[in-house]
């Protein structure tokens, strides 16, 4: 088998289709075995719960090639939990965890020509997502459903790899108190579709949220977890009921101060305290670690002091900490490498 003729060092973040996805059907309660299949394509009824009432949740992890030539994941348990705790919240059934991990390997496995080389700047972006899939018309929960994981090779999210990005203050809000933003559920980024557009009409590159009861508080953007590093070198990262608990997030919480020997606050960050932070970046899967360079509120410019050429200091060791971990040239922590093949 040989590597799929792909120019990984400059795709982006799209879909490119692979060979395999994984699937499995729930119905009259159970989950069925579950198999590998090559067709990418759907076909459900019309009104499906998932078209209807936008019943579906889902998650995001990668795969990457180490140094010494394996395939591995990163702490893929965490993200089975997570769709757990989406699933339930959805009036989903839950698939397990056991499962969940060994469909995502079976699924890398098998498209191991798509994982992008070491060192390419590529890795192959893992989506399992989860759906509603019969007939309801009156709003409640369906009773069957599917769970299945497509991959793709994916380069950087933000155009521009690791240059710093200007984001801006949305009007608008992500997630409310007791809704549904800390679950990794469709609906959340439907409503976040228009507040995206907006903002790069208005030639940003993401929204920072506030949340939504006194828009008082830093919460996360659309598809990442917000890291500050103070003056003197803390790490403060924003704490809230209503952000997605980010696998990244609480990852470099443990780097920081487990590798780097940093403090770490995790608590509420009030909006007025960003513009006396040192740095400023986007933590997630998609976004890695992504350094914020300007943020603009209503017209009022925050640059960080660490500029907008590149990094500050900190982000980049806890970047170059965190990928070194992924890449298998820094020693794990016991359990977050799960080795493919
Ligand atoms: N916040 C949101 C809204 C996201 O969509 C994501 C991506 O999954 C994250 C944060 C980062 O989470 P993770 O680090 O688990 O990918
Ligand atoms: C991820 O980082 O995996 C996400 O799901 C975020 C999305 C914006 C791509």
């Amino acid at each position: 088998m040989a590597k799929k003729n792909i120019d990984w060092a400059n795709i982006g973040f799209g879909y490119i289709k692979t060979d395999y996805r994984y699937v499995s059907h729930y119905k009259n309660g159970a989950w069925d075995e579950g198999a590998l299949i090559t067709d990418e394509t759907i076909t459900l009824n019309e009104c499906a719960c998932v078209f209807q009432y936008a019943q579906t949740c889902f998650e995001g992890l990668k795969a990457y090639t180490t140094e010494d030539g394996h395939i591995v994941t990163f702490r893929p348990d965490l993200n089975a939990e997570r769709m757990m705790n989406s699933a339930a919240r959805l009036e989903m059934p839950q698939f397990p965890k056991e499962r969940f991990i060994d469909a995502v390997t079976k699924t890398v496995a098998a498209n191991a020509d798509y994982v992008p080389p070491f060192g390419s700047g590529a890795t192959l972006y893992i989506r399992p997502f989860m759906f509603g899939s019969n007939p309801v018309i009156g709003v409640k929960p369906a009773e069957e459903y599917q769970f299945r994981i497509l991959t793709t090779p994916v380069g950087p999210y933000f155009k521009g790899g690791a240059k710093p990005i200007t984001i801006c203050v949305s009007d608008f809000d992500r997630a409310a108190p007791h809704g549904t933003g800390h679950v990794k559920a469709g609906l959340n980024y439907a409503m976040s579709l228009h507040a995206i557009m907006e903002a790069h009409r208005n030639g940003f590159d993401e929204n920072m949220y506030l949340d939504a009861a006194t828009r008082t508080y830093v919460e996360e953007t659309g598809g990442a977890n917000f890291i500050f590093v103070t003056k003197d070198n803390t790490v403060v990262t924003p704490k809230s009921g209503s952000i997605l608990p980010s696998i990244t997030r609480r990852s470099i919480i443990y780097v920081a101060e487990h590798y780097l020997g940093l403090k770490v606050e995790e608590r509420p960050v009030r909006f007025d305290e960003v513009k006396d932070f040192a740095e400023c970046g986007l933590c997630g899967t998609a976004a890695v670690i992504s350094p914020v360079g300007k943020i603009v509120d209503h017209g009022n410019e925050i640059c960080m002091p660490s500029g907008m050429e590149k990094m500050g200091p900190v982000i980049q060791k806890l970047y170059d900490t965190l990928t070194g971990i992924q890449m298998g040239h820094i020693e794990a922590p016991e359990g977050w490498i799960h080795v493919i093949k």
